[in-house]
C-alpha cells in the first residue's frame, strides 16, 4: 500500500492525494508533458536520448524494454537522477501470457470461464512484473463479427455480454484487487472503440457504426471495464462515423468521463495522434497535439506531438493548463497506485522464474477449457489405445512449437512449447507406432511433393491425426484475410487422406474461425484448438485420448462461405425473414422463374442462410440434453427476480463440463432488438447418466437497451426466453415485463 493514502480535492474534477498534487505544484510545463509522453525502448539497451529524456523528468512511460536489468536501470535514472523522482510506467503487450503462453484470447473465450481467463492473466502479470512490466496493453474488448480481420484472434469473440464478463476477468487477473500488489500490473481496455467492425475486414480501416449499435454492441464490454476498475483505455486506430478514435472528443469525453466517469487514463496507439494527419483530419503535428488532447487522449504513444508541440498550443491557449494538470494526475495517480512511488524496484528480478509448474498446469487446463469439438462422427474421439497398434501424425503444425503460440507473442519461447507430437509420444504405451510426416513444410505450402509419404503412413494407420490451420503470421495485428479457408494445399491434401478409408481427425490451429465446409465431410471428427501456446501438445493428447471430454463452445460463428460475412447470431429479425421453406438453393431455381417465385426472404441463393457452426455451439464426447424449462412466474415487475430453471441431463458415458447458455428476444421493442441475446451462462459439471437442475436468476435491467434516443431504457412487453447448449437452442418459453 502507498504511504499516503489521504486525498484532497483538487480543482481536477476528482480528489487526488496529497503526493500527486505536491508533485503537480512543483513540476514544469516540459515535465508535465513529459509524464504525458510513452516513448519507445531499444529492446536491450537505453539509447543516449532516452536516457537524456528520463534523466530530464521528460518521459512518463517507456514501451518494449524486457531486459530486467535495463528496466531497473531505467526505473532507476528516473527515480535517482530526474529532478522530481518520478517512476516510470513500463508498458507490454503481454496479451496471452508472458514466458508461459496461453491460448489466444479467442481461444480462451472458449472456454466460456471468467475463472480461468482470470488465473491465466494473473499468471501474466506474474511473469511479466519479474521484468519490472508494470502495464499491459490488454484486454482487447473489441467486438468482433468479421473473422478475416486479422485481430480477431486478440478479441474475445462476437457477444457483448462474453466479452465483458471475460474482460472483466482479464482485468481482475492483471490487476489483482490492489495493484501495489506483487505480481500486478496495470491493464488497459482497448480498443475504444468499434475498432472491430473495420471495413472489409482490413485492419486500421473505417468503421461506421450508428449508434444505438454502438452503445448497444460495441460499447458494453467497455463500460463494464470501467466499472470494474481498469486502469487506463487505450484509443483505437480507426475512423468513428468520420471522425479517428485519437481525435474523437465524443468518444473519449461525453461517454467514458461524462456518461462512465471513468477516472484511469487514457493512452493513444502507436503513433495514432501523428496519424491524424494522415487520415485527413489535421494539416500538421500540431494541429494532431491539439486535437487529440482536446478530445481526452492524455498520453502519447511513440509519436511526440505532444512533446514538441502541447507548449507552444498551451502559450497560444488552445489547450488549458488545468487539463494539462488533469492529464499528469491521473498518470502520476497510476503510478501510485502500482506502489511505484515507494517500491518501484520491488518486483524486478535478477532471473526471473517463469514457467512454475503451477503456471503450465492452468496452461494446460486453459487449452482443455478452450478447445471445441466441432463434429465427432461415429464418435471416432476419444480414441482408445488399447485399439490402436499404429498412429499416423500429419501436418505441419503437430510439431512446430512456435506456430502454436499464435500471434502476439513477443516474449514466449518456441523451445518451451511441448508440441503434440512430444506429447503423443510422451503419452503413448511403447507398443503404440507413431509415424509422423509434416506433408507441407508451411500451412501455406502449395507444394504436393510431400504428400506421397502422408498418403502411405496414413494407409498404414489405424488412424491419422492431422494438425493444419494457420501459422501464427496468418492472424493478429495487420495480417487480415478475403479468403479464410485452410491455406495452400492443406484441403488438397485432406482430400487425397480421405481417400485412403482411414479414419482421419482432424485438429485445427488457428487464430480464426476458418471456412471449413468443403472438408467437413473428408474428415471423421474436427477439434478446433485456436493456437493453444506452450501446453498444447499434454492438453490435446488427453483431449484425444479422453482422459476428458472437450467443453469448448465458440465464442464467435463459423461461416459456410466468406460471402455470408459479417454472419452472427444476434442479429436483427429484418422484415422479411428467410426461413427453411422458403429457401431455396441455386441448383434448384427452374430456369425463367418469376422474379418473385423465390420466397422473397433474406438469404442468399447460393449457401444456405445458417452458419456453418453456431455462436456457443461445441460437443463433448457426451450427449447432454435439456429439457423442463419453466420460469418462477410469467409476468416480473421491474424490481422482481425472474427465476428460470432447466433440467440438463447427461445421457452419454463421459463426464462432461457442459456450458449452459441462456439467450432472450425482446418481441416488441423502441428499436428493432436482436433474434437472440445471450443473457447468462453457467458451466455444470455432469458426470455420465447424471441429470441436474441448474438456475438462472434473470433481473430486468439485463433487459434494458438503449433506445431512439440515446437512452437506456427497460421496457415492458413479451419476451421470448431459451436455454441450451448453443444460441441455436430451441427449448423457449417466454414471459412478459410488467411496467414499475
Ligand atoms: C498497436 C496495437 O494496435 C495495440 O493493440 C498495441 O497495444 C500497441 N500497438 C502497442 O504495441
Amino acid at each position: 500500500m502507498h504511504s499516503e493514502t489521504s486525498s484532497v480535492t483538487s480543482v481536477l474534477g476528482r480528489p487526488y492525494s496529497p503526493r500527486v498534487m505536491n508533485l503537480l505544484a512543483k513540476m514544469t510545463i516540459q515535465q508535465k508533458i513529459g509524464q504525458l509522453s510513452q516513448l519507445s525502448g531499444n529492446e536491450g539497451k537505453i539509447s543516449q536520448s532516452l536516457e537524456q529524456r528520463v534523466k530530464q523528468g521528460l518521459v512518463g512511460s517507456v514501451i518494449n524494454e524486457v531486459d530486467p536489468e535495463i528496466v531497473k536501470a531505467l526505473q532507476q535514472l528516473a527515480i535517482q537522477h530526474s529532478p522530481l523522482g518520478i517512476p516510470l510506467l513500463i508498458g507490454r503487450d503481454v496479451i496471452h501470457g508472458f514466458k508461459t503462453i496461453f491460448p489466444i484470447p479467442l481461444g480462451q473465450a472458449a472456454s466460456w470461464s471468467p475463472e480461468w481467463v482470470e488465473k491465466a492473466a494473473k499468471i501474466a502479470a506474474q511473469e511479466a512484473s519479474m521484468v519490472g512490466i508494470n502495464w499491459t496493453f490488454a484486454p482487447m474488448i473489441d467486438i468482433s463479427r468479421d473473422p478475416r480481420w486479422g485481430r480477431i484472434a486478440e478479441s474475445l469473440g462476437e457477444d457483448p455480454y462474453l466479452c465483458s464478463v471475460l474482460g472483466n476477468a482479464m482485468v481482475k487477473g492483471f490487476q489483482g484487487d490492489d495493484m501495489s500488489g506483487a505480481g500486478a500490473i496495470a491493464a488497459c481496455a482497448k480498443h475504444f472503440a468499434g475498432y472491430g467492425a473495420v471495413e472489409s475486414g482490413r485492419d486500421y480501416a473505417t468503421t461506421n457504426i450508428p449508434e444505438h449499435e454502438l452503445r448497444n454492441v460495441y460499447l458494453p464490454p467497455f463500460h463494464a471495464a470501467a466499472k470494474t476498475g481498469v486502469a487506463t483505455f487505450m484509443a483505437s486506430f480507426s475512423d468513428l462515423n468520420g471522425v479517428p478514435a485519437s481525435g474523437n472528443a465524443w468518444l473519449m469525453k461525453t461517454i467514458l468521463r461524462d456518461e462512465w466517469q471513468f477516472s484511469g487514463f487514457v493512452v493513444s496507439d502507436w503513433e495514432s495522434i501523428s496519424q491524424l494527419q494522415i487520415h485527413g483530419i489535421s494539416a500538421n503535428d500540431r494541429d494532431s497535439a491539439c486535437q487529440a488532447f482536446n478530445a481526452g487522449i492524455d498520453m502519447e504513444m511513440v509519436s511526440s506531438t505532444y512533446h514538441d508541440h502541447l507548449h507552444n498550443l498551451l502559450d497560444i491557449q488552445q489547450v488549458s493548463p488545468e487539463e494539462l494538470d488533469a492529464s499528469v494526475a491521473k498518470i502520476l495517480s497510476l503510478k501510485e497506485q502500482l506502489g511505484l512511488f515507494d517500491q518501484p524496484l520491488q518486483q524486478i528480478q535478477k532471473i526471473p522464474q517463469y514457467y512454475q509448474p503451477d503456471h503450465l498446469a492452468v496452461a494446460k487446463t486453459l487449452v482443455q477449457k478452450s478447445c471445441v469439438l466441432l463434429q465427432n462422427h461415429q464418435q471416432r474421439l476419444p480414441l482408445a489405445a488399447k485399439e490402436l497398434s499404429r498412429i499416423a501424425v500429419i501436418g505441419p503444425l503437430a510439431d512446430d512449437g512456435y506456430e502454436q503460440m499464435g500471434t502476439w507473442v513477443f516474449d514466449g519461447e518456441a523451445q518451451q512449447s511441448v508440441t503434440c507430437l512430444d506429447a503423443l509420444r510422451d503419452y503413448l504405451p511403447n507398443d503404440i507406432h507413431i509415424d509422423y510426416a509434416s506433408a507441407l513444410e508451411t500451412t501455406r505450402s502449395t507444394s504436393t511433393a510431400g504428400f506421397a509419404e502422408a498418403i502411405k503412413l496414413t494407409q498404414q494407420a489405424d488412424v491419422a491425426l492431422l494438425f493444419l490451420g494457420e501459422e501464427s503470421i496468418l492472424s493478429g495485428e495487420a495480417h487480415c484475410r478475403a479468403d479464410i479457408g485452410l491455406p495452400g494445399a492443406q484441403q488438397q491434401l485432406i482430400e487425397q487422406l480421405a481417400l485412403t478409408g482411414t479414419a482421419l481427425v482432424l485438429i485445427i490451429m488457428a487464430g480464426r474461425p476458418l471456412t471449413l465446409e468443403p472438408i467437413i465431410d473428408k474428415v471423421d471428427s474436427i477439434l478446433y484448438a485456436w493456437h493453444p501456446g506452450t501446453m498444447a501438445g499434454p492438453a490435446i493428447t488427453e483431449l484425444l485420448f479422453g482422459e476428458l471430454s472437450p467443453s469448448g463452445k465458440l465464442p464467435v460463428t463459423f461461416p459456410r462461405k466468406v460471402g455470408q460475412i459479417p454472419i452472427f447470431y444476434n442479429h436483427k429479425h429484418s422484415g422479411k425473414p428467410v426461413s427453411e421453406a422458403q429457401f431455396v438453393y441455386i441448383d434448384d431455381i427452374a430456369i425463367r422463374s418469376p422474379q418473385t417465385s423465390l420466397g422473397m426472404a433474406s438469404n442468399h441463393l447460393d449457401t444456405h442462410f445458417t452458419p456453418l457452426y453456431e455462436f456457443g455451439f461445441g460437443l463433448s464426447y457426451s450427449l447432454i440434453h435439456y429439457d423442463n424449462l419453466s420460469l418462477n412466474r410469467s409476468q416480473i415487475k421491474s424490481t422482481e427476480v425472474l427465476i428460470v430453471s432447466v433440467e440438463i441431463h447427461n445421457t452419454g458415458r463421459y463426464a462432461v463440463d457442459e456450458i449452459a447458455q441462456l439467450y432472450v428476444r425482446d418481441l416488441v421493442a423502441n428499436v428493432t432488438r436482436p433474434v437472440k441475446e445471450l443473457k447468462q451462462f453457467t458451466t455444470i459439471r455432469l458426470l455420465p447418466g447424471q441429470s441436474k437442475q441448474v438456475q438462472f436468476h434473470l433481473t430486468a435491467d439485463e433487459l434494458g437497451f438503449y433506445g431512439r434516443d440515446m437512452q437506456f431504457i427497460v421496457e415492458a412487453g413479451q419476451f421470448h426466453l431459451w436455454v441450451g447448449g448453443s444460441s441455436a437452442t430451441q427449448l423457449r418459453t417466454e414471459f412478459e415485463l410488467l411496467n414499475g
